[in-house]
């Protein structure tokens, strides 16, 4: 792949999407927008083990190669890269990215080395791929605007691009542990969105108060039986720190069990006097 990549980059414009494989639309989404901007567009498939905790899902999470790699040369991908474990984590691996602060606030606080995992192999895979720009998606939101810093705190020659979440009819995100869901809980993940953009509305029409807005988003996703939340947080968009009163632009970012399922979702509010 580096060689590859090395004689390709002279030329041409490298679009790089990193995934863990299984996709969905919204891994497709984010080809799509590669596609739209690259000449080349490589896909990597890894499940990183470095970015689950011991009783996460590492060992469970869906993989199906066969059908990815058909999907991807639908969309126009032009290289999938779809390395093996100990390629990327060879025998006496000792080397890890950590970008500071990322794992005080949000999925980082609460799943103890993910930032480092992810801050790691996104270095590894774009020093692999040397892509000119790489898609992210705004669902996983603290990932990017950490991506987005290491990139730039370690002047790597490249660009991040983020792309929109993609949701089903009833809002909600598009995600490979969707697939987790039974028939209920899957009814009953679709308040994720309307929570948020109760949240939004709330803050959108003057409510600068967080316990406020979390309190009501909470009280109308405590209303589905199968609900378990983990977290409702609102923090600065830039910087994804806490914030007291809600005078600036916001991210209101969620994660909820549904049965076996870890959903996270966020929406960005703008209070009307920082507009
Ligand atoms: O968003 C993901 O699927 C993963 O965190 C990524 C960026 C592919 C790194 O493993």
């Amino acid at each position: 792949m580096r060689t590859l990549s090395s004689e390709l980059r002279r030329e041409k414009m490298i679009g790089f999407v990193p995934t863990m494989g299984f996709l969905h639309g919204g891994h497709l989404s984010l080809v799509d927008r590669a596609v739209s901007l690259s000449d080349i567009v490589v896909v990597s498939i890894f499940v990183n083990p470095e970015q689950f905790g011991p009783s996460e899902d590492f060992l469970t999470y869906p993989r199906d190669f066969g059908r990815d790699r058909r999907l991807l040369e639908e969309k126009g991908a032009d290289i999938v890269f779809y390395p093996e474990t100990e390629d990327i984590y060879p025998p006496g691996y000792s080397t890890y990215v950590e970008v500071e602060g990322f794992d005080t606030t949000l999925c980082g606080a609460r799943r103890p080395g993910h930032m480092r995992g992810v801050a790691t192999i996104c270095m590894k895979l774009f020093n692999i791929v040397k892509p000119h720009l790489a898609v992210f998606g705004e669902k996983d939101y603290q990932q990017a605007v950490m991506i987005k810093k290491m990139v730039s705190d370690m002047n790597l020659d490249m660009e991040i691009v983020t792309s929109p979440t993609v949701r089903e009819e009833d809002g909600l995100a598009v995600s490979s542990r969707n697939r987790y869901l039974n028939e209920e809980e899957r009814r009953d993940a679709a308040v994720l969105y309307r929570a948020l953009l109760l949240g939004k509305k709330l803050i959108e029409g003057g409510e600068d108060n967080v316990d406020e807005v979390v309190g009501a988003m909470e009280k109308m996703i405590e209303e589905k039986k199968t609900a378990r939340i983990e977290y409702i947080e609102v923090v600065n968009s830039e910087n994804l720190k806490l914030t007291e009163r809600i005078d600036r632009p916001v991210l209101l970012a969620l994660s909820v069990h549904f049965g076996g399922a870890r959903l996270i979702d966020n929406i960005i509010a703008v209070p009307e006097d920082a507009t």
